[in-house]
């Protein structure tokens, strides 16, 4: 059954290029008023004038509070909206525009997997009939084909192939989002967005779905994009790691860099809330807190976004460039690409070494890159950093 779905290159022929290269995407909502005459009266500027892009076998992490615009990048990158401006190219094409019988079979090789388990399976449906569903829109195999094929996925990820036969709601969690991963692998994907696929499940649960999307991912040379609101758990995952902060991608780094030297001020506040293993370094550690709430992304402010909770704009003196100036998002050592006119102040700033802990330089169980040469750092006994009044 392997041979039922084309996707990608022929074996054998490495791909030229990024598999996912996105430039400048922006995904606007429009807000109406009144009843009888709607008026267009503003915007969700959910995502704004976000670049990336994936090389074919990579996992991009991407990162950020709730209400960032996480899932309206990943479901306007696989193309579930019609983006408001920005490119989008799928292994060398255009899908920015693509609508039709074009667009149809290029989301055949973008799938998606969803944070909540319980709600993203119909009730009404077996097993067996949700991880088929995908191969019954796209017409592929003959009826026994297509048997045979939900077979062989419910096994793939873990699951008696006999419970094909069962409801959703005779599942666990983690079971429910093996049905999930198995239908998202049944059309032969390229790329998957999982958003948030373990957020939803017990810890003890995570790790497995974790084991499980990686094997996958060797096994069928997957590209992930992989949503979550936590570093902790992206960088166990992911090869590189975006940022984002309302609606816009603040810092690109790879996995291990991006945890051992964080060079936006926001990344510094999110790991710092990410506890380190030894308990001697986490009691001393403390945790940056973000004044305020995200403010709306109807109305985001001028200049760069994350100046109204900014640590470092504060410890500089509140300089007038971070509200006049939106910062791009530019390249720094590393691999680091970080929107802030002010990075360079953040590497080696005591809020980064406590956001830190001891991950430099003995942090194999961090991120996906083999520990690289380096002293572990350590952690001086620095005052706490007051939250910005
Ligand atoms: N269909 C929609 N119509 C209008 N606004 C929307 C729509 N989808 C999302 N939004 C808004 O866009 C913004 C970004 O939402 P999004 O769901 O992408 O964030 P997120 O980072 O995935 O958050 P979470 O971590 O809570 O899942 C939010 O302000 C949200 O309310
Ligand atoms: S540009 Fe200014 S407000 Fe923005 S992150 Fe940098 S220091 Fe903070
Ligand atoms: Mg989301």
């Amino acid at each position: 059954m392997t041979a039922i779905v084309a996707g990608g290159p022929p074996a054998g022929v490495p791909a030229a290029g990024p598999l996912l290269d996105v430039t400048d995407l922006t995904m606007f909502f429009p807000i109406s008023q009144g009843i009888v005459f709607e008026r267009h009266v503003g915007d969700v500027r959910a995502v704004e004038g976000v670049s990336l892009s994936i090389r074919r076998g990579e996992t991009l992490g991407l990162v950020g509070e709730s209400g960032c615009g996480k899932s309206t990048a990943g479901r306007t990158i696989i193309r579930l909206y019609r983006p408001t401006a920005g490119r989008i190219v799928f292994d060398g094409v255009d899908i920015t525009r693509l609508e039709g019988e074009p667009l149809r079979l290029t989301r055949r090789r973008m799938q998606m997997i969803f944070q909540d388990p319980y709600a993203s399976l119909n009730p009404r449906m077996t097993a067996g009939g949700i991880v088929g569903e995908p191969l019954d829109i796209h017409e592929i195999g003959t009826r026994q084909e297509r048997r045979e094929r939900v077979h062989e996925l419910l096994s793939i990820v873990g699951l008696d192939p006999e419970y094909g036969a069962r409801y959703p709601h005779e599942f666990s969690g983690g079971q429910r989002q093996r049905i999930g991963v198995a239908r998202a692998l049944a059309v032969h994907p390229d790329l998957i967005v999982a958003d948030e696929p373990i957020s939803a499940l017990d810890v003890s649960i995570q790790a497995q779905i974790i084991n499980l999307l990686e094997r996958l991912q060797a096994q069928f040379g997957l590209t992930y994009l992989f949503i979550a609101h936590d570093l902790s758990v992206v960088r166990h995952i992911s090869d590189r790691i975006a940022v984002m902060y309302l609606g816009r991608i603040v810092e690109v780094a790879p996995s291990r860099e991006l945890n051992e030297r964080p060079l936006h001020p926001y990344t510094v506040a999110l790991l710092s809330a990410v506890p380190v293993p030894d308990p001697a370094v986490e009691a001393r550690r403390r945790r940056i807190i973000l004044r305020g709430d995200v403010p709306s992304p109807v109305n985001p402010p001028a200049g760069c976004r994350f100046h109204t909770r900014c640590w470092l704009r504060e410890r500089l003196g509140n300089p007038e460039e971070c509200v006049t100036v939106e910062p791009p998002l530019r390249p720094l050592a590393g691999g680091h690409e970080v929107a802030c006119h002010f990075a360079e102040k953040v590497d080696g700033s005591s809020e980064q070494v406590q956001a830190i802990g001891t991950r430099r330089g003995v942090g194999q169980a961090d991120g996906r890159q083999a520990a690289g040469a380096g002293a572990a750092a350590a952690v001086p006994p620095v005052p706490p950093t007051s939250p910005p009044a």
